[in-house]
């Protein structure tokens, strides 16, 4: 018999719905040389062995686990050493965390967390479990701060000269032809499809400009009753650099177009959703004062370039020969709680009928 090749840290991905089918296993196939699965967790043991023979063949010893027992078999097995939280809105933290103490490393599926109560919360428990001897690595899984769009873009803002107004108009798609338009969790989710879709249009705005959002007056509505509310949001929001712009959301429109735009006194920048060669992803134009517009288009690679990440530093973590190696700061929890603390100062500000309210620093 021979032993099978373990590539990498070995984890377990907890959840087994939609997301992991079509976007984890798919990545993991992917990134087969450098982590293995060993073991997929959901809570019932059908819907467990259905996902795993989705990760057959390049995981031919991939175990199936449920219940209360499995996460036990889980938080035992040492070898394994991070787990990927893939679960309803509503209970991702309270799970991350039971793997934190257990000493796994997480990376939890966005968005980091319900509030900004609960995310704060969670800190302080996390920063309970952390100490010198044990301090695992909590990743939120956003992966707009690492899609190759963004990245450049954040290059190419110093070229605008000294930033005039920013735009980020998001009109999205989430009608009932979309596999997420009837997932029971969003529809009980505070701040609905805004704040579990929000944070990644959020995320990739302070990547762009690069400074956080301090203040901002927003006024959001229910128009969509297909939709939980609210599904549509308008506001004003001011940077600590002192910009002003504005963040406009629809839910769903009928004519789909997400983009984030900069002006300046030398140019500007713009970031848009689209496809070429039939593949999905951002084109970046930067429109210069005086010159050619240039323009380049970046496929998607967020999400595997994210996982990528999270497993190199887990391998660096237990490296005992690596000294101090300090985990990429674009996964940390605490950049994705700051994501939400945006998106609830604005459902905070419409509440109060549009009144300007300050953005929680975390
Ligand atoms: C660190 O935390 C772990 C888990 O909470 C605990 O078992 C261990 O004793 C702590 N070590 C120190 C040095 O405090
Ligand atoms: C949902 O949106 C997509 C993209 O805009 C569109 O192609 C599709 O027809 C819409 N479906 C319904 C049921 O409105
Ligand atoms: C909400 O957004 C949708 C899609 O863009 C639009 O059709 C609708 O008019 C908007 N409603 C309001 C009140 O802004
Ligand atoms: C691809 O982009 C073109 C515009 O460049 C747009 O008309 C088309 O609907 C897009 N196709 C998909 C599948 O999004």
């Amino acid at each position: 018999m021979t032993t099978p090749k373990v590539a990498g840290p070995q984890i377990a991905i907890i959840g087994a719905g939609i997301f992991v089918r079509t976007q984890y296993i798919p990545r993991l196939r992917e990134l087969a040389d450098c982590v293995t699965i060993k073991t997929i967790w959901s809570r019932t043991e059908e819907s467990a062995r259905a996902a795993a023979e989705f990760a057959h063949d390049f995981a031919p010893t991939i175990e199936s686990k449920w219940g209360e027992e499995g996460l036990n078999d889980i938080i035992r097995d040492d070898s394994i050493t991070g787990v990927a939280v893939v679960l309803a809105g509503q209970v991702q933290v309270d799970m991350s965390l039971r793997m934190l103490r257990a000493g796994k490393h997480v990376i939890q599926e966005k968005p980091a967390a319900g509030s900004i109560s609960e995310a704060e919360a969670a800190l302080s428990q996390y920063n309970s479990v952390c100490n010198n001897s044990i301090y695992p690595i909590w990743a939120v899984a956003e992966n707009y701060r690492f899609e190759p769009a963004f990245l450049e873009s954040r290059k190419l803002i110093k070229d605008v000269g000294d930033m005039m107004n920013v735009q980020v108009i998001v009109e999205g798609s989430m009608n009932s032809s979309n596999p997420y338009f009837s997932s029971t969790w969003r529809r009980n989710f505070y701040g609905g499809f805004i704040l579990d879709m929000g944070v990644h249009f959020i995320a990739g705005l302070r990547m762009i400009v690069g400074c956080e959002i301090k203040t901002v007056s927003s006024i959001a509505r229910h128009v969509d009753m297909t939709l939980p509310p609210p599904d549509n949001l308008s506001a004003l929001f001011q940077l600590e650099n002192g910009v002003a712009g504005v963040f406009v959301m629809a839910v769903s429109s009928t004519s789909p177009k997400i983009f984030w735009r900069v002006d300046g006194t030398k140019g500007t920048l713009q970031v848009e959703r689209g496809n070429e060669s039939g593949r999905h992803g951002y084109l970046v134009s930067f429109y210069p004062a005086d010159g050619e517009c240039q323009k380049k288009f970046y496929p998607f690679s967020g999400v595997t370039e994210e996982l990528k990440s999270f497993f190199h530093d887990i391998s660096q973590s237990v490296n005992k020969d690596v000294a101090g190696h300090k985990p990429d700061c674009r996964l940390s929890y605490i950049e994705g709680a700051r994501d939400i603390a945006v998106l609830e100062a604005m459902l905070e500000s419409s509440a109060k009928h549009g009144t300007q309210t300050y953005v929680k620093g975390i």
